[in-house]
């Protein structure tokens, strides 16, 4: 609670107690005198609060969120920008990750935005239940409301608020995790400022300074050792709303050089419903390295293989879809309609989740990582199967395929025994059936 730069002996403390902001909890004989402290500094917004060092990033901001957990995952400390057009999700996710994320103290920045997307936040977060404190999830999230009917000048004033009250819950030890849902808002009310102040514009009208200003924000985030010895990390999740979704303006553009995860949403996915619109090919998480070895010592030693091979089936299931809308599906080999029916299971069964589905809308890692397995058993199986000439429409199994496309909402995040009967089931039915071909050959 010492302010930076504040040293001395503790001359006076008060008893352990409620007490309001203004009451003198602490008296410190500094060099300078007696110093007076109460529960709340000042400090000027625009400058970072002070740090011993910076570490390394080495632990993932968990978010039960399976595509962004097990194949863009985001890391305490880090950086991340979520852009997309107008109805993609933008809102929805940085809700997803305020409401669920391993964060111990949440700031959620409303920039610009709709009052009634706060109104939600205000609603909906006392009925949750925070699954690491067993306390409302209202307890640790702190609102800041600068809705789109508020002054224009108030947005900069919102996003500099937020960071700075990050830092001063970081300084304690805390990890925290900052979302700004719009920094377009922000964008365009120093556009709109520094147009009245009568600046030389730059790109679009956006101040010539647009990019250091983005690059101060996201440069607040990292993973430290506190002034006070502590261990801290400020997490900046940026929302980004390009007019019309188109990614080469000015702000994502310059955005993307300044974060290190890009989860970018896909108008075409959210037009077909599939949420969260997080475009698989177009997304990255700079951290897959760093990550690694927590990921290998905490969920398993194969999880980032098997990672790494999912991702490719669907990077080839992109590839082999630009073949089937030329000459359609029936012209491919087996092994390769596999791949599309594989990928399918991945989208749908996997990377597709639902925000509203009480079981779904948090999905533990080791539930993700177990999907998954699932998910691979089935193409290693059927691919052996398709091996010794198994035709595909045999593989296509009804009720596997549906315990497959269901285990989202029958495998209950606390035993995952029907998953662990559905692999045994699959290796069965497959088995058994590349064993009849073998055989007949
Ligand atoms: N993960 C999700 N699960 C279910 N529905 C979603 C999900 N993400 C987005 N949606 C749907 O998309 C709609 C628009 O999302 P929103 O976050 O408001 O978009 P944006 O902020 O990008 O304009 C939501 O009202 C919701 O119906
Ligand atoms: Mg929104």
């Amino acid at each position: 609670m010492v302010p930076p730069y504040l040293e001395g002996e503790v001359a006076e403390v008060l008893p352990s107690g409620n007490y309001n902001i203004e009451t003198t909890v602490v008296k410190l004989k500094t060099e300078k005198g007696l110093e007076e402290l109460k529960l709340y500094q000042h400090w000027p917004v625009r400058n970072p609060r002070p740090i011993k060092h910076r570490k390394t990033i080495f632990r993932p901001l968990i978010t039960g969120q399976r595509v962004i957990d097990m194949f863009f995952p985001l890391a305490k400390g880090g950086t991340v920008a979520i852009p997309g057009g107008f109805g993609t999700g933008k809102t929805m996710t940085q809700h997803q990750l305020a409401k669920w994320s391993d964060a111990d103290i949440i700031v959620y920045i409303g920039c610009g935005e709709r009052g009634n997307e706060m109104t939600e936040v205000l609603e909906d977060f006392p009925k949750l239940i925070d699954p690491k404190t067993n306390m409302p999830l209202m307890n640790r999230t702190i609102l800041i409301a600068n809705t789109s009917n508020m002054p224009v000048a108030a947005r900069e004033a919102s996003i500099y608020t937020g960071i700075t009250l990050a830092e001063y819950f970081r300084d304690m030890g805390y990890h925290v995790a900052i979302m700004a849902d719009s920094t377009s808002r922000w964008a365009e009310a120093l556009r709109e400022i520094s147009g009245r102040l009568e600046e030389m514009p730059a790109e679009e009208g956006y101040p010539a300074y647009l990019p250091s200003r983005l690059a101060e924000f996201y440069e607040r985030a990292g993973y430290v050792e506190n002034m006070n010895g502590t261990e801290g990390s400020v997490t900046v999740i940026g929302a980004v709303s390009p007019a019309g979704g188109d990614f080469s303006e000015p702000v994502t553009q310059n955005t993307k050089r300044f974060v290190s995860a890009f989860l970018s949403l896909d108008k075409k996915l959210a037009y077909s419903r599939h949420y969260p619109a997080i475009n698989w090919l177009s997304s990255y998480s700079g951290y897959i390295n760093l990550l690694k070895d927590w990921y290998e010592e905490n969920v398993s030693p194969e999880i980032w293989d098997l990672r790494g091979r999912m991702l490719k089936l669907l990077y080839e299931e992109s590839k082999l879809l630009e073949i089937v809308k030329l000459v359609g599906e029936d012209v491919l080999p087996d092994d390769q309609r596999l791949i599309l029916e594989t990928s399918k299971i991945i989208r749908i069964a996997f990377l597709q989740q639902n925000a509203y589905h009480a079981e779904d809308t948090f999905v533990p890692l080791e539930k993700q990582y177990k999907m998954l397995k699932t998910i691979e058993i089935f193409y290693e199986s059927s691919f052996k199967a398709v091996k010794v000439g198994v035709p595909i429409s045999h593989l296509i199994n009804k009720d596997i395929f549906e315990s497959l496309y269901k285990m989202k909402y029958n495998v209950p995040n606390d035993n995952y025994q029907v998953l662990e009967n559905l692999q045994d089931e699959i290796v069965e039915y497959y088995g058994k059936l590349h064993d009849k071909y073998a055989s007949e050959k």
